[in-house]
């Protein structure tokens, strides 16, 4: 395969680039990414050089550019977003833009050039909030109902997707995955903000009550997922790709990672409410399951001691990047 693969430089992008150059050698990649302040080419410093990759800098919302790669790829994975929920509602302007025109740049730039496939990565966030305390999770008949202007601008690139595949036949496919954890995060969010600051003696910020759920994926599972989708999905499909996690709280993330990291629970700091916070995601990965037969290997608690001991081992990564 020949792929074009969008925000590459980002978190979950650069883990899907070391992953597939090591279980697909012979195939070729181009990551374009725009190195926004979340896009970090230390990420994939051990392929730098490899002779079947090249980064491209630059912006999908650049059609003259996206034009120039589309041309010499058969498939693209779109990850490039504005993706961080708080920034968005301080400043909605870099979202509409990257998430909306963007998506929707390649996309045409996909049709002109006849890829044979154009795989979204969204978010279960789109389908909006679920009851704390119900035992109901988004699935493939879930309205959509986004909230913030972030899964707003993502529920948007959703849905033009899905209308180039319905009026062009654009062959795509979409994955909207959970919250997603591990190595190379910006620390901005919530599991690498409470490890980092941790490690730096500071307090841990969470929002309200912290009695928000989400559903937590390891980051190599959702890569695992898309490889699937790229490889036997059914085109036109979305498929929904969530976590083991059976609504954990981010009151209790931060409490296990405080444990965890020998602290107690004097270091949370309660901090005025986010607006429009959604209180519950929960995602039934059934379909996936039964069709593709993908089923996460990773269990959270583990995982999130790898992911601690990652920060701990990797400080030079996230001090030069973190405000
Ligand atoms: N992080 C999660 O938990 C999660 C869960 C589900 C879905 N997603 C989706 O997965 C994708 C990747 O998320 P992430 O957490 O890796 O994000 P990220 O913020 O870490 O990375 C985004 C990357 O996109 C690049 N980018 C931004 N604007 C660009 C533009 N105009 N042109 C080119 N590149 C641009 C950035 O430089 C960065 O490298 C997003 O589409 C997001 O909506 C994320």
């Amino acid at each position: 395969m020949k792929l074009l693969v969008t925000g590459g430089a980002g978190f979950i992008g650069s883990n899907f680039i070391l992953y597939w150059l090591k279980k697909y050698p012979q195939d070729k990649i181009i990551n374009l990414d725009k190195l926004t302040y979340a896009g970090n080419l230390e990420n994939l410093k051990s392929i730098e050089k490899n002779p079947n990759y090249e980064f491209v800098q630059g912006d999908i919302c650049d059609p003259k550019l996206v034009n120039s790669l589309t041309e010499k790829v058969d498939t693209i994975v779109h990850f490039a977003a504005e993706s961080h929920v708080d920034r968005s509602i301080f400043d909605p302007a870099p979202f509409i833009k990257t998430n909306i025109e963007g998506t929707y740049v390649l996309l045409e730039s996909a049709f002109k050039n006849k890829v044979k496939r154009f795989h979204h990565i969204s978010t279960d966030e789109v389908f909006g909030a679920l009851e704390l305390n119900s035992t109901t999770k988004f699935n493939d008949l879930s309205p959509y109902n986004p909230h913030s202007p972030y899964s707003a601008s993502k529920a948007s690139s959703d849905h033009l997707v899905r209308a180039y595949f319905d009026t062009y036949q654009l062959p795509i496919t979409i994955s909207n995955c959970s919250n997603n954890f591990g190595p190379y995060q910006f620390p901005e969010k919530l599991i690498p903000l409470a490890i980092t600051n941790i490690i730096e003696g500071g307090k841990v910020p969470i929002y309200g009550d912290g009695l928000y759920v989400r559903d937590w994926l390891y980051v190599e599972d959702h890569c695992k997922a898309i490889d699937l989708i790229l490889n036997k999905g059914k085109i036109g499909e979305t498929y929904l790709v969530g976590g083991l996690t059976e609504d954990v709280s981010n009151l209790e993330i931060i409490k296990k990672i405080l444990k965890i990291m020998g602290k107690d629970e004097s270091e949370i700091e309660y901090v005025k409410d986010r607006p429009g916070h959604d209180r519950r995601y929960a995602v039934d990965w059934s379909r996936i399951n039964k069709e593709l037969g993908w089923k996460p290997n990773y269990g959270f608690d583990e995982y999130l001691e790898q992911t601690i001991s990652w920060y701990k081992n990797n400080q030079e990564w996230w001090r030069r990047i973190k405000c």
